[in-house]
């Protein structure tokens, strides 16, 4: 990454990206332990968060490289995640499949380099107006993404189309890969919510009997 791209980032992204996924991570920490994959990391906050807060190791992969800090990152291919079967103890995507044309292949390599436990944090429509809202809010924010990589101050790819799930296609999506649903439950980040946030935490294994 340029200088020039990193100052910028640091000047101005930096310290609210910290916040917020400080927030969210806030939601699921006491899962995070070990070797942890953050897949789609993008500028890899949520990977610092979790750096400085918990005994976990991240790794970040994405399509694009905008990670600003130290943990390790891949940029690899979108489809084959370049990690062995069940080399990680926790993988997390923080609002990533929703901008994947091959959702489903892409959660089978998430759950496949995972021992056992998965955290998606997503967002879940819940009507029409809601569903509709996402999308413009995308394609605003991908929209000036994308002038930011036209000016040389970011990597950002999109096709500027969504796969937006309501909560019963992400609980179908983990019935049909087998998985056990651990945790399903609404994420507030603040008043600038419009549409529901989900975090779900699911697992190859049954919950252990209490
Ligand atoms: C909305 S950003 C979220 C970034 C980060 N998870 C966060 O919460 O700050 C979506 C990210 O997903 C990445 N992405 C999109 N399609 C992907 C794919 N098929 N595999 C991996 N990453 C992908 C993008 O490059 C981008 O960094």
């Amino acid at each position: 990454m340029s200088a020039k791209k990193h100052n910028w980032f640091e000047k101005r992204v930096m310290p609210g990206q910290l916040d917020y996924s400080g927030k969210i991570l806030a939601s699921f920490k006491d899962r995070v332990r070990g070797r942890v994959l953050d897949f789609g990391c993008g500028v890899g906050a949520m990977m610092e968060c979790m750096r400085t807060q918990t005994p976990a190791a991240p790794v970040g992969v994405d399509i694009a490289h905008n990670n600003l800090w130290s943990s390790p990152f891949v940029r690899f291919d979108g489809e084959r995640l370049p990690f062995q079967d069940g080399s990680f103890d926790l993988v997390t995507e923080i609002f990533v499949l929703h901008h994947s044309p091959i959702l489903e292949k892409n959660f089978a390599e998430m759950v496949r380099v995972a021992k056992n436990e998965l955290v998606l944090v997503e967002d879940v429509w819940t009507n029409k107006q809601n569903r509709w809202w996402l999308h413009r809010n995308h394609v605003i924010f991908d929209a000036f993404m994308v002038l930011l990589t036209w000016l040389g101050l970011a990597e950002w790819k999109t096709n500027f189309k969504y796969y937006f799930r309501d909560r019963d296609q992400w609980l179908e999506l983990f019935r049909r890969h087998g998985l056990h649903v651990l945790e399903d439950r609404e994420l507030h980040l603040g008043p600038g919510d419009i549409v529901l946030h989900r975090v779900f935490v699911v697992a190859k294994s049954p919950p252990a009997a209490a």
